[in-house]
């Protein structure tokens, strides 16, 4: 009689490919930085050369420059006075299969699904590097779009010193979302960005369970102030129900009519750290002059009326 054989175990998932999970993807690739990561995906996603894509106006400068770096031209997107993507401003301007990246800035949620239902065959990267755990109506940041980037720098909501991460479902890991593709570099893509060795996989797994101790204590700190500042007339803009903290502070609006400097004292006063924003006008970097095409003139004017509060 043969002997029944065991079946062999199933490896474990991958790390990246874990993380995946947590955008709604089912692979995950990990490179050297959050900007490798989104080159890479402008790249899987079939960015021609010279060919525009659309970015926010007031998000982190690697945005665009990774836009540049990867052969695009970015067209900064104004944003909305809660500084995310002004999506009506967007619905007017795409006519279907342009290449969009979304920040869902300092964990201010952009409603992706949304555009994704209006624009099925709109080409949407979600950069979620300063939204780690956020979720829009209880959607997880991640899940509508094509593709899922991440940022693991320093001081990010996933800080494991440094790395990002792409994450993507079979139908978008094409050519370059590939491990060989990604571990070694293409020659006929010049600019593709190496892999992280497998020894990133520890430092990556402990990070994410940091992160996620970390959303649990903000979320419940973010409701703590956020009715402390409604009891002084701030209004803080939580981006919708459902919406789980994940930046480390939070973004308050502060009325156009009131005196900045009382309210800053008022805040302090309540033992809150306040914080101005040091968001760059993205369009006005020197890297960007002449090769991107600036959004209506806006934004600054929201900037001057918003406060950080440190959570
Ligand atoms: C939204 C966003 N995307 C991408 C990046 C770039 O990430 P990295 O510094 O890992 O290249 C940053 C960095 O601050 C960021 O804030």
């Amino acid at each position: 009689m043969p002997q029944a054989v065991a079946a062999a175990p199933a490896p474990p998932a991958k790390v990246a490919d874990q993380l995946a999970a947590r955008f709604g993807k089912r692979l995950g690739f990990f490179v050297v930085s959050g900007t490798a990561a989104l080159e890479l995906a402008l790249g899987e996603l079939g960015l021609r050369p010279g060919e525009e894509v659309l970015v926010p106006s007031l998000s982190c400068p690697a945005v665009g420059v990774a836009v540049l770096r990867a052969g695009g031209c970015p067209v900064f997107v104004p944003s909305t006075p809660a500084l995310t993507l002004d999506l009506d401003w967007l619905c007017e301007r795409v006519a279907g299969s342009e290449i969009v990246i979304v920040d869902h800035l300092y964990g201010m949620t952009v409603d992706v699904r949304t555009l994704r239902e209006r624009f099925p065959a709109l080409r949407i990267i979600e950069d979620t590097s300063k939204a780690w755990g956020a979720t829009w109506q209880d959607i997880p940041v991640g899940t509508a779009g094509n593709l899922a980037v991440c940022s693991f720098g320093r001081n990010k909501p996933l800080d494991a010193g440094g790395g990002g991460g792409v994450f993507a479902m079979d139908d978008h890991a094409g050519r370059l979302l590939t491990p060989h593709a990604v571990e070694t570099g293409q020659a006929d893509v010049p600019w593709l960005p190496y892999g992280l060795p497998d020894w990133a996989d520890g430092t990556i797994a402990q990070a994410v369970e940091r992160a996620d101790r970390k959303l649990a204590f903000r979320t419940r700190r973010a409701s703590e102030v956020i009715s402390r500042l409604t009891r002084i007339g701030l209004a803080a803009m939580i981006p919708a129900v459902g919406t789980k903290w994940s930046w480390n502070r939070i973004t308050a609006h502060v009325p156009t009519s009131s005196d900045m400097g009382t309210v800053i004292t008022e805040i302090e006063q309540m033992g809150l750290i306040v914080l101005r924003p040091r968001v760059h006008l993205n369009w006005e970097l020197p890297v960007f002059k002449g090769v991107s095409k600036p959004p209506p003139a806006r934004d600054r004017e929201y900037l001057s009326n918003i406060l950080f509060i440190k959570i």
